[in-house]
């Protein structure tokens, strides 16, 4: 049955149907879950996070130093450590970004008070930021406090190479320096004096960063040429090192085919020294087609008309045709499918002006549009399980889609946080197919009429429990969803939804919990096993059914 006719027999269906009565007016959606097909596992690393030096990410987000009167372990800010922990733990990449190929690890290792301060890769772009860290790095915050954080979080670290100024010597020695055993080498003893005797572990390791370009601004063949020397030799310590290399940008897929070309024209070996392939997708053009300019598309973070509420959503859904586009040409080289995809920076990016701080370059508020923004693209990923191995929302603090802001001792949940915590019980789960049927919600765009699909979600199931997760993208109107498990019968369900009344709602110092989730409550499920949920507009929700 292909979509058309589905939704077809789900509008008869839904004529049938008694419900209570409605609130607001409500368009009527099927959601069958079809249990006997499984897609793959959802691997927790796709609620992986975005950490640069970028901003208030690291000086003021995450470190706060050892001396601070704001709650920390080791300079690390405690509130982010505990919120983290309550989500799924997926891994952390670090030090960038385009930060990261202006990098040398040395810089961050050793004792702290002797570390150098160098000019940020940012600094430029900040000529009107007040002066700090932030521009002028006092690198406090290296390699052992960065894995630090991220297994405090519960997570992995996840550490990208500079592959535009340093040569490959120091991406090997900078693996020898994370994970060569104790005492056994002299870079192992210099970690040691930093604070980490024992090796740090570290699997993943990106291979640059957009080195289309500020990563060097390479063609996909000089790249790939780069790659492989890159990744010719390098220590391995028992550890089994998943090495990522620097995708596309957005849906440039002839730089995937060519990458991939010349990455194996030695031989299909080379597919060996490659684990994950990164995409980058922003969703930042709010302009409703009036223009694809980086800086005049972007939009307010808070300050947004109905049309540009949806413009937004259509552009976060634009994420399935690019995981399904460059999957396909990937699979013309690996025909075997064993390079995964890793879609490293996603999330909003929206116009200079709501940050919290000055020093918060590129900072932003997040509203419940972003929350949208961020279950619609969580529900992609599960949705392709068997092709998405990892993602990383862009940024973890004070920098884009941020799940955290703060200022100094304040600090806030955005609703993207809550969204991550919604969607948690999917990190593990197996994928299954889900069938959504309702009609797509029309908008203006400047001189054509734009669709976002009426509903949209995701399925998984683990030890017996589905976990369904909707997103109503309907500015107003609530939807009548009718769940159906095929291959399995519902015995109860619970529901908890993340929703605002107004598409503008934030979260502040002063109103913290303005967007938060409902608590969770009962779902009546009727003696056959299906039934019948009211998602408010503008809502993502989440559905635990127990199976019979
Ligand atoms: O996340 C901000 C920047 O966006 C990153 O540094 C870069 O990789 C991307 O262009």
């Amino acid at each position: 049955m292909d979509r058309r006719d589905f939704l077809r027999t789900t509008m008869l269906a839904g004529a049938a149907m008694t419900l209570a009565p409605r609130a607001t007016s409500a368009a009527d959606a099927r959601v069958d879950v079809l249990l006997d097909e499984p897609i793959a596992r959802i691997d927790p690393n796709v609620y992986g996070h975005f950490v640069e030096h970028l901003g208030g990410v690291v000086y003021d987000g995450i470190w706060v130093g050892e001396g601070s009167r704001i709650p920390n372990t080791g300079g690390i800010r405690q509130a982010i450590v505990d919120h983290m922990r309550r989500l799924p733990k997926g891994v952390l990449r670090w030090p960038g970004g385009c930060f990261a190929d202006s990098y040398d690890w040395r810089d961050g290792v050793g004792p702290r008070e002797s570390r150098p301060r160098r000019t940020n890769f940012w600094s430029d772009e900040m000529p009107a930021r007040p002066d700090g860290p932030w521009k002028y790095d006092p690198n406090h915050f290296g390699t052992n406090e960065f894995v630090r954080f991220a297994r405090l979080c519960g997570g992995e670290p996840y550490l990208a190479a500079n592959l535009r100024s340093l040569p490959a010597r120091d991406f090997y020695q900078w693996v020898e320096y994370a994970n060569s055993p104790a005492g056994s080498t002299t870079l192992a003893e210099l970690r040691a004096r930093g604070g980490s005797p024992e090796p740090l572990g570290v699997r993943f390791w990106g291979v640059g960063n957009e080195t289309w370009g500020c990563g060097g601004n390479l063609t996909a063949d000089e790249y790939a040429v780069e790659y492989r020397k890159f990744t010719a030799w390098l220590p391995k310590y028992g550890v089994p090192l998943s090495f990522i290399g620097s995708g596309p940008n957005g849906n440039d897929l002839s730089w995937t085919r060519r990458f991939f070309t010349t990455l194996t024209a030695k031989g299909e070996g080379a597919l060996n020294s490659i684990w994950g392939w990164a995409l980058h997708h922003y969703t930042w053009n709010a302009s409703r087609g009036a223009t694809t300019d980086w800086d005049k598309g972007k939009g307010d973070a808070l300050a947004y008309t109905t049309d540009e509420w949806y413009e937004l959503l259509h552009q976060a859904s634009l994420m399935e045709t690019l995981i399904t586009g460059h999957w396909a040409v990937m699979g013309e080289i690996d025909r075997r499918h064993r390079v995964k995809i890793v879609v490293d920076e996603w999330g909003t990016w929206h116009k200079p002006g709501t940050e919290i701080h000055p020093s918060h370059h590129l900072g932003q508020q997040s509203t419940i549009r972003d929350a949208l923004v961020a279950g619609l693209t969580l529900d992609t990923f599960h949705r392709h399980a068997d092709k998405v191995a990892m993602a990383n929302i862009a940024q973890l603090v004070n920098c884009l889609q941020s799940l955290f802001l703060t200022d100094g001792d304040r600090f806030l949940v955005t609703p993207t946080y809550h969204v991550f915590a919604l969607y948690a019980p999917h990190a593990g789960g197996e994928a299954v197919r889900t069938q959504i049927g309702a009609p797509d919600v029309g908008y203006q765009r400047v001189n054509d009429r734009g669709e976002v699909a009426g509903l949209s979600g995701s399925t998984s199931v683990r030890d017996r429990t589905v976990t369904l997760t909707l997103v109503n993208p309907h500015a107003t109107d609530a939807t009548d969803a009718t769940i159906t498990l095929r291959g399995g019968r519902a015995a109860s369900a619970r529901a908890v939804t993340l929703a605002a009344s107004d598409i503008h709602a934030h979260n502040t110092f002063d109103r913290p919990a303005a967007v938060a989730p409902s608590a969770e409550s009962a779902v009546q499920v009727g003696s056959g096993g299906t039934f019948t949920h009211r998602l408010p507009a503008s809502s993502v929700t989440r559905l635990t059914v127990a199976l019979g």
